[in-house]
């Protein structure tokens, strides 16, 4: 029998689809490692359970930063707030459509208190957005009290955020960069100078 097609379009055939194959093994590991969390950490921006926007809590509103974080100051940990906190405003502040319900942030709130007594019935399991490794050793206090740097050197500008994305990497090299450079004017008065570059200092 005569072939029914031919030999040149045979091997067309198997170059079109192993073609085809590659692209598709290659885009699909692509994306994977494109999306891989570890990976995306600058510019990390997870939806959270509560649409909560620093730009109008603390820019717009002013609230400041260690009213919410009041661990940054303290001790190594800055942590989140508890819907305690958010209650010392929200059962006072409770913002409404024009039909006279809540607004869907506030309902979203409202999910996690009861609204009888306004008082949280479970905490908010927020994503958490920077993430060090165990291995890596970080106190917060002694960089903003011992070396007096603002929030925004390492976080960005967090009040204009409606939702926060991480803008440093906090890999190594962005540890040692800041420990490396010499020391700014306004930090040298007996206070701080720079940060430690021994291993052990990060790797405990
Ligand atoms: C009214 C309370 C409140 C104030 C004020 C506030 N925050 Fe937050 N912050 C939160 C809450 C709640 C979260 C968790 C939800 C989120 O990521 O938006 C958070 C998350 C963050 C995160 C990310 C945490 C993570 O998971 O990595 C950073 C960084 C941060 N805040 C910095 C700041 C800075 C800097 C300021 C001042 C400019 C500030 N916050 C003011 C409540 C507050
Ligand atoms: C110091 C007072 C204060 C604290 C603490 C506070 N808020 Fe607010 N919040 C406000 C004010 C004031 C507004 C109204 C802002 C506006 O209209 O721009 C608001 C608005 C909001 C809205 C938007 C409501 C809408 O219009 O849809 C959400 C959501 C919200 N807050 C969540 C939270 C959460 C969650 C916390 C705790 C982590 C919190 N707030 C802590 C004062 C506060
Ligand atoms: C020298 C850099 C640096 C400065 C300055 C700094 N942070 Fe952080 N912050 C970090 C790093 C690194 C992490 C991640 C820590 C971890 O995952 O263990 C972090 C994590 C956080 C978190 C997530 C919760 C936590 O504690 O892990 C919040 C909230 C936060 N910072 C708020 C603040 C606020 C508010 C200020 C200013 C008062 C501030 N940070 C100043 C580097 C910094
Ligand atoms: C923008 C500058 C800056 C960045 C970014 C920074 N540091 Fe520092 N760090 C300093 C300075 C300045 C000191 C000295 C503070 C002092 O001695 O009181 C310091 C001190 C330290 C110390 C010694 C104090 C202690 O707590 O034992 C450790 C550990 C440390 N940093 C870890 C880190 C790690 C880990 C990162 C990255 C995730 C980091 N730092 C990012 C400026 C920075
Ligand atoms: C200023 C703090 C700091 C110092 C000093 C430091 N490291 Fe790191 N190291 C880190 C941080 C932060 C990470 C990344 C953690 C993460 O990815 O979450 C890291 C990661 C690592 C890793 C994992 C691979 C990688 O690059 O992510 C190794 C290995 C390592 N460090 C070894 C060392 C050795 C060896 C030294 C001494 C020459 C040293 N480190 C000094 C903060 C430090």
């Amino acid at each position: 029998m005569k072939n029914l097609f031919t030999r040149r379009f045979d091997r067309l055939v198997r170059l079109a689809v192993t073609v085809l194959g590659g692209a598709l093994v290659f885009g699909v590991g692509f994306s994977l490692y494109a999306l891989w969390p570890s990976n995306q950490a600058v510019g990390y921006e997870p939806v959270q359970p509560v649409p909560f926007s620093h730009k109008r809590m603390a820019g717009d509103n002013k609230i400041p930063c260690l009213y919410c974080h009041d661990g940054a100051e303290r001790g190594p940990v800055a942590g989140l707030p508890t819907v305690e906190v958010c209650m010392n405003c929200h059962t006072y502040v409770q913002p409404k459509d024009k039909q006279g319900n809540l607004t869907p942030g506030m309902q979203a709130l409202f999910e996690y208190v009861d609204p009888a007594t306004n008082k949280p019935t479970k905490p908010i399991v927020w994503e958490k957005i920077h993430d060090l490794s165990d291995f890596a050793y970080f106190d917060h206090s002694r960089h903003t009290v011992g070396a007096r740097l603002p929030c925004a050197d390492c976080h960005g500008p967090v009040e204009t955020m409606d939702q926060v994305y991480q803008v440093n990497s906090l890999k190594m090299g962005w540890c040692l960069d800041c420990h490396t450079k010499p020391p700014e004017p306004w930090r040298t008065d007996g206070r701080a100078t720079r940060g430690p570059t021994q291993c052990t200092s990060c790797h405990r």
